[in-house]
């Protein structure tokens, strides 16, 4: 409920202005201005908050200062002695993670008939999957084709895509939506059966295709079901905090970590495929975040250390709309569908200032500016915000709208008392996505041999800036393009002797640089309440 004077005074004026805003089609930026607006605002050019990694096969590169130290971290497992040669678990297939990539790819992997192992240090579907809302872009309408899809996406990320990864992830869309429909993801239709899409900000076509606005929980129920239907084993509440190599430099398995004991396991896989997800809850100068509570950056950790190459890691993406208002759900995120379905974003004086369906590192720059140096934010506890003007979907598109449309949005401001079809909401950028991560070919393998990676831990499927809508289709594709990849891989992979000598050549390039820092990598987990690391009981098996 909105009791401040001074929001209260803002909103009659956004409401004064309501039937005038609503009339306007803003102008998108040219490239130009959009070039300005973000080496002066966007998070990504704040040099200060960046640092140059000084070991590693990104040595020289900048990434923000909180991924760098882990990067550059200690191993939990330094100077320890682990008994190699009596691993726990035997697989062919080991996935890192239990999030809609993980899912994916297990399922693939199990299809093609390889014995697949998931491990993840929450509960399976405790990942950003769950949390996605917006949607899912796939061209598969008659006025729309990939070639269109690649063009939007690849200028919506700054021309830095691996074209190769593009390619695939806007050719193979289509199929993924048929996928998961056809394992059960219901997605919104007409009654004639065909399927409701949208646009997101940069999109030229309307391909976006949801189940609501709870798209994610959706697509992630559905892919948990299959794979524990499949019984496909899976060891909830285990961190993988170390990567196995052999000794031919394949990478051949990971050191496990119970959550809870502390006990470390070895297991030892023919393949291993890191599906970690993001970096969110690494808060990036000090931002809130739509993650989960997992999103601390781990695989790309483990596979640095083992000498996998990362592309655009210094890459960030700040959703323009997490709550700002009430701090309870601060930073939580706000669909971009709220913009689609006729939300426009206007300023503490009711003023339009943007187009809402700018792309979103041009949107989250421009509520900066509105918020920093134009000085028309709304005074917020947390500092400042612009409206997200909600009650114009009703206006645009009848009422019920929002009940229909963005029902979870509707209930998680309805618990504190405010109803978005009648008041707007404030909005304020929140870490949303890790544009770079892990360097992969196409087949998914990267730098590593027998090292594959999916989802949000990959770097170079989207450039320098993520469109909405494309990362629950990179989950699948690359999700399912890993599992297959691995499936057959396994096939001629003959384990040869573990080791962790890659541990121990990092400590030493980490002595020899100077590094004193004694932070230890992977997080694992935010730190919001805990006083002391989690504790390793080296001598449990
Ligand atoms: O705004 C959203 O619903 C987020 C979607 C996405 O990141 O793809």
């Amino acid at each position: 409920m909105y009791q401040d004077k001074e929001m209260l005074a803002s909103i009659a004026k956004v409401e004064a202005k309501r039937a005038e805003n609503i009339k306007l089609d803003p102008r998108r930026m040219t490239a130009e201005e959009k070039e300005v607006l973000l080496a002066t605002y966007h998070p990504d050019y704040k040099e200060d908050q960046f640092s140059r990694l000084t070991v590693g096969p990104n040595k020289g590169e900048k990434v923000p200062l909180e991924l760098a130290a882990l990067l550059q971290g200690k191993s939990r497992i330094a100077g320890m002695d682990l008994d190699l040669d009596h691993p726990a678990y035997d697989v062919d297939v080991l996935i890192i993670g239990g999030g809609g990539a993980g899912c994916a790819c297990a399922i693939e992997s199990d299809n093609a008939g390889a014995r697949t192992m998931i491990v993840t240090k929450l509960r399976i579907g405790d990942a950003n999957t769950m949390m996605a809302e917006g949607g899912i872009q796939a061209a598969d309408k008659p006025n729309d084709s990939p070639a269109q899809h690649f063009l939007d996406a690849y200028g919506g990320g700054h021309f830095a895509a691996q074209k190769d990864l593009l390619y695939k992830l806007v050719m193979e869309a289509p199929e993924a939506i048929r996928w998961l429909s056809e394992l059960g993801v219901e997605f919104d239709k007409a009654p004639d059966g065909t399927m409701i899409t949208t646009h997101g900000g940069g999109t030229s076509r309307k391909r976006m295709h949801a189940a609501r606005d709870y798209s994610g929980a959706e697509i992630m129920r559905t892919l948990r079901d299959e794979v524990l239907c499949r019984d496909i084993p899976v060891l909830d509440f285990t961190a993988a905090i170390e990567l196995l190599k052999d000794e031919q430099g394949r990478c051949a398995g990971a050191v496990l970590m119970n959550m809870e004991s502390g006990e470390l396991y070895i297991a030892r896989a023919k393949c291993v495929v890191i599906a970690t997800g993001g970096a969110g809850r690494l808060h990036y100068q000090g931002f809130p975040t739509s993650n989960h509570y997992g999103a601390t950056a781990d695989g790309l950790v483990l596979a640095y250390r083992a000498g996998a190459r990362l592309l655009y890691p210094d890459t960030i993406q700040y959703h323009p709309t997490g709550v700002a208002f009430p701090a309870q759900i601060y930073g939580a995120l706000v669909t971009e569908k709220v913009r689609s379905v006729g939300a426009m974003l206007v300023n503490a004086e009711g003023e339009v200032f943007m187009n809402p369906l700018e792309t979103r590192d041009v949107s989250a720059a421009s509520i900066i500016c509105e918020c920093s140096d134009r000085g028309k934010g709304v005074k917020t506890p947390a500092g400042a915000a612009v409206w997200l003007d909600t009650p114009m979907i009703e206006l645009k598109g009848g009422p019920g709208t929002i009940e229909k449309r963005i029902p979870g949005m509707l209930r998680m401001f309805l618990r504190f008392g405010i109803d978005m079809r009648r008041e707007p909401i404030l909005v304020y950028p929140t870490q949303h996505y890790q544009n770079g991560g892990i360097r992969i070919s196409v087949d998914g393998m990267s730098d590593i041999e027998n090292l594959y990676v999916a989802g949000e831990a990959v770097g170079g499927i989207h450039g320098r800036n993520r469109l909405m809508g494309n990362s629950l289709l990179d989950i699948i594709v690359f999700g399912r393009n890993a599992g297959r990849s691995v499936g057959e891989k396994v096939k001629s992979v003959t384990p040869a002797k573990l080791t962790l000598s890659h541990v121990a050549d990092f400590e030493r390039e980490r002595a020899e640089a100077g590094i004193t820092d004694q932070t230890l990598s992977p997080k694992l987990l935010p730190d919001y309440t805990r006083t002391q690391e989690p504790r390793i009981d080296q001598d449990a098996r």
